[in-house]
C-alpha cells in the first residue's frame, strides 16, 4: 500500500528537502497560496502582506520622514545579475545601495517585480481601496546594522525594509527598459544574466514623501513578519508594450521541462489587517483621515514587562492606569490637550463613527481626553487578547494565560506599527498577570484596581449603548462567548474568566 512508502526516513528526507531546498509553492493548484501554511506556516499566520490599504486604517503620522535613498545611481560599469527563479524576475543590488531615513540602516539586496498576464493586466499585489494595479515593484533591504546579512535578518522583527512601487500600464519607461530589455536572457527558471548598472532611483516615483507605512510579511513563502513596508503613494508608469514583455516573456519552468509554465499572475492575495493600522506621511486628497497623536512607543511594553516581572510598587504609582480601559484614566490626574488637537481627535473620532456605527458606542459618551488619546485605539489590544483567549481555548490551559501573553503579545510589541499603536489592555488580563504574582505589591495592586473598576461601573451605567455588539465579537460569531454585555467592558470573549472577589 501506498502509505507503507511513508517510512520516518522518508518524511526526514522530505523534512530536510523542505528545509534545505524549500518546498515547492506556486500560485495557484495545489501548491497554491491557501496551502503555502503547510510548508511555511509564517503564511497562515498573522501580520501578513499584501494588504487592501483602506482608507479607514490610515492615520496621519507627522514623524513619517521622506524616504531617502543613498548611492541608487549605479555606474554602466557595475554588473548587476538579472534572474529568473521560477517565482519573478530579480536583480541583485550592491550593498553600498540603502535607505538612510530609516532608524536603522537598511541595506539594499534585490529587486523584484510581481504582475498580472497578459489577458489581465492587474498583478499588484497591495491594492488601494481595492483597486489593483497593473504590476509592482518590490525594492528589499535589510537592517545592516543589527544583522550581519540578508538570511539572518530575514526572519527577525526588525529585519527588513521594503520599498513597494505600485505600476500602472501608461507612458513608456525608460528607467524599466534598462533591465525589460534583457528579460529573454532569463526566460527559464534559474537563468541569470549580468546587465549593466543604472539609476535604480528612476524606477522609483518622482515624489518619495508621500507613502503608506505598515508592519507586514514577505509576500512569498517563508512569509516572515519581518517587514516594514512602505508602499508609496504615486504610480509609475510602464508601457503597454513594456508590461506585455513582462507578462509574456518568462517561465516558471525550468528550459529542460518538457511542459513549460508561463510565469505571470504572481500576486499574493490581500491578508487580513489582523488589527494594524497604516500609517500615512500625507494628509490631502481622498479618504482624508484623522490625525494620530504617536505616544512615546516604548511605554506600552515597558508597562506589561513591568507588570510581568518588574516592580509592582513603582506601577502601581505610574503607568499602570494608562493601559485601563477607557473610563479608568479619570483616575489620574487631568492631562492638558491643546483645544485644536482635541478638535481635529473630535473629527477623526466622528469619521471613524460613521465608517463603524457600531464600533464607538462606548467611546462616544465615555470619551477619553488623555494623552492616550482616541478610544478606537482600543482595537489593537482587543485582537491580540482575543487571539491569547482563543489559543488559550485551544490548548485547553486557561490557567496559563501569563504564558500566553508572553508568548503571543510581547513579541508582537516589538512590531513598529503596534507601538504606535494606543490601547487598553483588559482588567481581567492584568488581573491574571498579577496572580502569577502573590506579592502584597500584587495584592495592592489588584485591590486598588477593583476599586477603579467599581469607579468606572458606577460612570458608565448611566451609558446605554445603542448596539450592545462590538467589532471585535463580531470577527468571529462561533468563538466569541455570547454573554450579556457589560456596560463600560469592552472585552466580551475574557467575560467567562472569574474577575469577582
Ligand atoms: C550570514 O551571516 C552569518 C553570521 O555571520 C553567517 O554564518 C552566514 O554564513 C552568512 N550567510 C551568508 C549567506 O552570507
Ligand atoms: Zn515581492
Amino acid at each position: 500500500m501506498h502509505f507503507l512508502n511513508f517510512t520516518p526516513i522518508a518524511v526526514l528526507q522530505l523534512t530536510l528537502f523542505s528545509v534545505l531546498h524549500g518546498a515547492k509553492w506556486t500560485y495557484t493548484g495545489p501548491d497554491g497560496e491557501h496551502h503555502w501554511y503547510k510548508h511555511y506556516p509564517y503564511c497562515g499566520g498573522t501580520f501578513q502582506s499584501p494588504i487592501d490599504i483602506k482608507s479607514e486604517l490610515l492615520r496621519f503620522d507627522s514623524n513619517l520622514r521622506p524616504i531617502e535613498v543613498q548611492n541608487y545611481n549605479l555606474s554602466p560599469n557595475e554588473q548587476l545579475t538579472l534572474g529568473n527563479n521560477g517565482h519573478s524576475v530579480q536583480i541583485s543590488l550592491p550593498s553600498k545601495m540603502h535607505i538612510s531615513s530609516l532608524p536603522h540602516r537598511y541595506t539594499a539586496a534585490q529587486f523584484h517585480l510581481h504582475w498580472g498576464s497578459s489577458s489581465r493586466p492587474a498583478g499588484s499585489e497591495h491594492t488601494v481601496n481595492s483597486e489593483q494595479y497593473a504590476a509592482e515593484m518590490h525594492v528589499v533591504h535589510y537592517n545592516s546594522d543589527k544583522y550581519p546579512n540578508m538570511s539572518m535578518a530575514v526572519d527577525k522583527s526588525d529585519g527588513l525594509a521594503v520599498l513597494g512601487v505600485l505600476i500602472e500600464v501608461g507612458e513608456f519607461n525608460p528607467a524599466f527598459e534598462q533591465f525589460l530589455k534583457f528579460i529573454n536572457g532569463v526566460k527559464y527558471r534559474d537563468q541569470r544574466v549580468q546587465v549593466p548598472g543604472f539609476n535604480i532611483r528612476a524606477l522609483l516615483p518622482a515624489r518619495l514623501d508621500e507613502y503608506y507605512r505598515y508592519d507586514g510579511s514577505l509576500t512569498t513563502p517563508p512569509c516572515y513578519p519581518s517587514v516594514l513596508w512602505t508602499v508609496f503613494r504615486n504610480d509609475v508608469t510602464i508601457s503597454r508594450k513594456q508590461f506585455l514583455a513582462l507578462a509574456t516573456a518568462l517561465y516558471s519552468t525550468h528550459a529542460q521541462d518538457s511542459a513549460p509554465v508561463p510565469l505571470n499572475a504572481n500576486y499574493r492575495q490581500p491578508q487580513l489587517t489582523d488589527g494594524r493600522v497604516v500609517l500615512v506621511s500625507f494628509k490631502e486628497g481622498r479618504g482624508l483621515h484623522g490625525t494620530l497623536t504617536v505616544t512615546p512607543p516604548h511605554t506600552r511594553k515597558r508597562i506589561i514587562q513591568q507588570l510581568l516581572v518588574g516592580d509592582l510598587a513603582d506601577l502601581a504609582d505610574e503607568g499602570l492606569y494608562q493601559l485601563l480601559p477607557s473610563g479608568s484614566e479619570k483616575l489620574h490626574a487631568g492631562k492638558k490637550k491643546d483645544l485644536k488637537n482635541q478638535q481635529s481627535e473630535t473629527l477623526a473620532k466622528s469619521k471613524q463613527q460613521m465608517l463603524n456605527p457600531s464600533l464607538w458606542t462606548k467611546s462616544q459618551t465615555n470619551r477619553y481626553v488623555g494623552k492616550f488619546g482616541l478610544a478606537d485605539d482600543t482595537l489593537c489590544y482587543v485582537s491580540l487578547e482575543q487571539r491569547v483567549f482563543l489559543r488559550l481555548r485551544q490548548s485547553h490551559t486557561e490557567n496559563q494565560m501569563v504564558q500566553a501573553l508572553r508568548d503571543a503579545v510581547l513579541p508582537e510589541l516589538n512590531l513598529k506599527s503596534y507601538l504606535d499603536c494606543k490601547s487598553d489592555l483588559a482588567l481581567p488580563t492584568i488581573r491574571h498577570i498579577l496572580r502569577g504574582r502573590p506579592t502584597d505589591e500584587a495584592l495592592e495592586l489588584d485591590r486598588s484596581l477593583t476599586q477603579a473598576l467599581m469607579k468606572q461601573r458606577k460612570t458608565s451605567t448611566a451609558i446605554k449603548p445603542n448596539v450592545p455588539v462590538t467589532k471585535s465579537s463580531s470577527l468571529s460569531p462561533a468563538t466569541v462567548p455570547r454573554k450579556p454585555q457589560s456596560l463600560g467592558y469592552p472585552h466580551p470573549w475574557l467575560l467567562p474568566m472569574e474577575w469577582e472577589d
